[in-house]
C-alpha cells in the first residue's frame, strides 16, 4: 500500500546547524520516526574508506551506496554488525560524504532507501534534500540556517567534549568548503523547497527551535 498519507516533515540546512539535533527532538516529541539522511551519505563514505575505492570510480560509489547493509538502533548506527556510531562522525569521512554526495548514481542509489523510512504514525527527515528531492510533498518543511561562525562554535564544542582535539580556523575552513560543495553542486544542491519555512537559529537554543518547529506543525494540522 502507498505509504504518501503518513505525516513527514522534513529539516534541510548546512552542515553543523543543529538540524540533527533539533530534527530528534522534533521527532521524539511526536513519537515519529526519524531519518538522518547524512548518516547514509556517511556510512557509504565509511565503507568506501574501508574498501579502498577510488573517487573516480563513480560504478563502484553507486554500488557501495546500493549495497549498504546498515540498520539504526536509537542512537546506533550499525554497518552490517559494527557499530559505527562514532567512526562516521569523524571529520575525514564528513569530507568523504560531501564529495562522493555530488555524484547523481549515489544519490539515485540511496533514494529507495530514504523513501522506506516513510512509516506510521510520521516522520522527521533531516539532510540536504529531503523537502527539495525525497518528501517534495511534506506537509511541514524546514529550512534551518545558521552562521558560519555560530556553526564553526557549535563543531568546536561538540568535538572537544568527546575529547577531540580542534582548531578553530581549520573547522571554519571545513565548513565553507562543505557549504561551497554542498551549494554548488549540480545534482540535489543545497536549498530551500519552495514553502520551506525559514529558521536562523544562530541566537536560538535548539529547545527554542524545536518549538517553533512544533508549533508550525500544529498550524499545519488546523488547516
Ligand atoms: O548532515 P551531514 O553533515 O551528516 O551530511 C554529510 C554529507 O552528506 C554532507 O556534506 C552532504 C551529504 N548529504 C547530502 O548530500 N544530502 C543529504 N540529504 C544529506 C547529506
Amino acid at each position: 500500500m502507498s505509504n504518501t498519507h503518513i505525516p513527514v516533515i522534513t529539516i534541510d540546512g548546512p552542515t553543523a546547524s543543529g538540524k540533527g539535533t533539533v530534527a530528534q527532538k522534533v521527532a521524539q516529541h511526536l513519537g515519529f520516526h526519524y531519518l538522518d539522511s547524512g548518516a547514509l551519505y556517511r556510512l557509504t563514505a565509511l565503507s568506501v574508506l574501508r574498501r579502498n575505492i577510488a573517487l573516480d570510480d563513480e560504478h563502484a560509489l553507486a554500488k557501495a551506496a546500493q549495497h549498504l547493509h546498515c540498520h539504526f538502533s536509537g542512537a546506533h548506527i550499525f554497518l552490517a554488525s559494527e557499530d559505527v556510531s562514532n567512526d562516521i562522525r569523524a571529520e575525514e569521512v564528513g569530507n568523504l560524504a560531501s564529495k562522493i554526495a555530488a555524484i547523481p548514481t549515489v544519490r539515485q542509489a540511496l533514494y529507495g532507501l530514504q523513501l522506506s523510512f516513510r512509516q506510521h504514525p510520521g516522520l522527521v527527515a533531516d539532510g540536504r534534500d529531503m523537502g527539495t528531492v525525497i518528501f517534495p510533498h511534506a506537509g511541514l518543511k524546514v529550512f534551518l540556517t545558521a552562521s558560519v561562525e555560530a556553526r564553526a562554535q557549535r563543531r568546536y564544542k561538540q568535538l572537544i567534549e568527546k575529547g577531540v582535539s580542534a582548531i578553530m580556523q581549520h573547522l571554519l575552513k571545513d565548513l565553507m568548503e562543505r557549504d561551497a560543495r554542498d551549494i554548488n553542486r549540480s545534482s540535489a544542491p543545497l536549498r530551500a523547497a519552495g514553502g520551506a519555512y525559514l529558521l536562523d537559529t544562530s541566537e536560538m537554543t535548539a529547545d527554542e527551535a524545536v518549538e517553533q518547529v512544533l508549533g508550525w506543525y500544529a498550524a499545519t494540522r488546523q488547516i
